[in-house]
């Protein structure tokens, strides 16, 4: 069993990118990280590479489309703890970037299975682990895509950028934090973007072909924030690196 002095977090799509290194900081930290991972083979790779720099990592395969796959990670998360501090739902899909007139509900169905339906899939499932941890906390990895205030700001890029299936799908996982944090106040739901809003920013990963001007340290910094916040921090939040962010 995990020492229960030690924080834990579960981080959805935790082999790569923007998962990855908040594992790697949380582990810095001293916390035991449960890394999910749908492809075992990548899952290890990234667990190995935690373990070799001294963290406790344990990887979770964990595909956040599938009902069965989240079952068992709950089975796998529950061999090691009876508790689990903080959820991560960072696991997402960028869709194809199709235009609008073009879009069908496949598509769009596709999109909303990792980043609407993978988010509450697992929040549901690891309730109970959470509702035993002291402070639970869930962060939610959404896009500055999915806010209202920023898609229709003209001096916003993504206001150009004609799509339906990834920003709406940010949009609907930000009501739905906020829905979970009005309706479940012993824990923590939070929203965080990557990116810097102000300066229209994001971090450099394989979602943007590593085309963003910010680091993955720098990404991860309101995730980090959000998932180390106190017993008197806040729930029902929206933020990025610098402070908050307009829905
Ligand atoms: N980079 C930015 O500046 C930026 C900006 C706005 C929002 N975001 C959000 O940040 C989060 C992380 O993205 P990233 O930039 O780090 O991209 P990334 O490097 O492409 O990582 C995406 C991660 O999600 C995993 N994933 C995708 N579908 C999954 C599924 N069905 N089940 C489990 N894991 C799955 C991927 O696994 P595989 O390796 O198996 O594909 C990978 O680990 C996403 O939610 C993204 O929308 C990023």
């Amino acid at each position: 069993m995990t020492n229960s002095e030690q924080t834990s977090v579960l981080v959805t799509g935790g082999n790569k990118g923007l998962g990855f290194e908040t594992a790697r900081r949380l582990g810095a930290e001293g916390w035991t990280i449960f890394l999910g991972s749908r492809d075992r083979g990548r899952g290890q790779a990234a667990v190995d590479d935690l373990v070799e720099r001294g963290v406790n990592a344990i990887l979770v395969p964990l595909d956040v489309t599938s009902d069965e796959s989240v079952t068992a990670a709950v089975q796998r998360v529950r061999v090691h703890t009876d508790r689990l501090d903080v959820v991560i739902n960072n696991a997402g899909a960028p869709g194809n970037s199709v235009a609008p007139a073009d879009a069908t509900a496949a598509e769009i169905h596709s999109v909303y299975e990792t980043n609407v339906y993978g988010p509450v899939r697992v929040t549901h499932a690891f309730l109970p682990l959470l509702q035993a941890a002291d402070n639970p906390r869930v962060v939610m990895v959404t896009s500055a895509g999915g806010s209202f205030a920023v898609v229709t700001d003209s001096d916003q890029p993504v206001s150009k950028l004609h799509e339906l299936a990834y920003s709406s799908s940010k949009a609907a996982l930000n009501m739905i934090t906020v829905r979970y944090a009005q309706a479940l106040p012993a824990i923590k739901f939070n929203v965080a973007t990557p990116g810097e809003v102000a300066n229209r920013t994001f971090a450099a990963t394989d979602m943007n072909n590593n085309t963003g001007a910010l680091t993955v340290t720098e990404g991860t910094d309101s995730i980090v924030r959000l998932a180390t916040i106190g017993p008197e921090g806040p729930s029902g939040i929206f933020i990025d690196r610098l402070g908050s962010v307009a829905w």
